[in-house]
């Protein structure tokens, strides 16, 4: 089961690797994390943030379950394009209730995979430029409050320690393990190969019909 992990849990701090097999394992993940990304009022969510360190992130700026035709799915992105800058307020599912201020590029230009497997670019302003950069710094283990200036940290501080006591008396209680238990599952994640992961094969076996074949990444 599939849930939202808080800071500090060290899946948050993974650097992911990329995906390598869009299958019907993928597919099913991504629609419980929108799920999950709706239940919590979010607009944004990346796979880090559900504990499984791979490369993609779901977005639907609206929020609203009813704007299926709004759902954005980002697998293996990359920013090549940014311009300019722009401050706005932040928050993130992994810290709720926390909003500081995070300067971030005001255009760029996202580079990714669909569901369908089709390498698509999208030019992104406002709020989608700023949801896109938060959700693929996600998969670098980064979080929006590394950005903030020595203010907004100190404003944040109380919250942040709030949610590291209530994440270590949750490991005291045993409702969540050991971090270095955490770790290795992650590990044990990245280091399968891909058919143990993904349910598929590794490599296409045979010279793939391109209408049975797993988009290739
Ligand atoms: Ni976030």
């Amino acid at each position: 089961m599939l849930q939202i992990v808080n800071y500090p849990h060290p899946a948050l701090r993974y650097a992911s690797r990329p995906v390598t097999q869009i299958d019907d394992a993928l597919h099913a993940t991504v629609r419980a994390m929108f799920d999950l990304m709706y239940a919590a009022k979010g607009i944004g969510l990346a796979a880090n943030q559900v504990a499984l360190p791979f490369r993609f992130f779901v977005l639907n700026l609206t929020a609203d379950p009813q704007q299926k035709d709004q759902e954005k799915v980002f697998i293996n992105p990359e920013i090549v394009k940014r311009h300019s800058s722009i401050e706005d307020e932040e928050g993130c599912l992994s810290l709720p209730g926390l909003y500081e201020k995070v300067r971030r590029a005001r255009r760029i230009r996202v580079r990714c995979y669909d569901l369908e497997g089709n390498l698509v670019e999208h030019d992104a302003d406002e709020l989608f430029s700023r949801a896109v950069q938060h959700e693929a710094d996600h998969l670098d283990g980064k979080l929006f409050i590394d950005y903030l200036d020595p203010q907004a940290m100190r404003s944040a501080e109380e919250k942040l320690r709030e949610f590291e006591l209530t994440y270590r008396q949750a490991q005291r209680r045993g409702e969540i393990p050991p971090d270095e238990d955490l770790v290795r599952r992650l590990d044990g994640m990245t280091q399968l190969p891909a058919d143990v992961v993904s349910g598929v094969p590794p490599e296409p076996p045979a010279p793939a019909d391109p209408d049975q074949a797993p988009a290739p990444l």
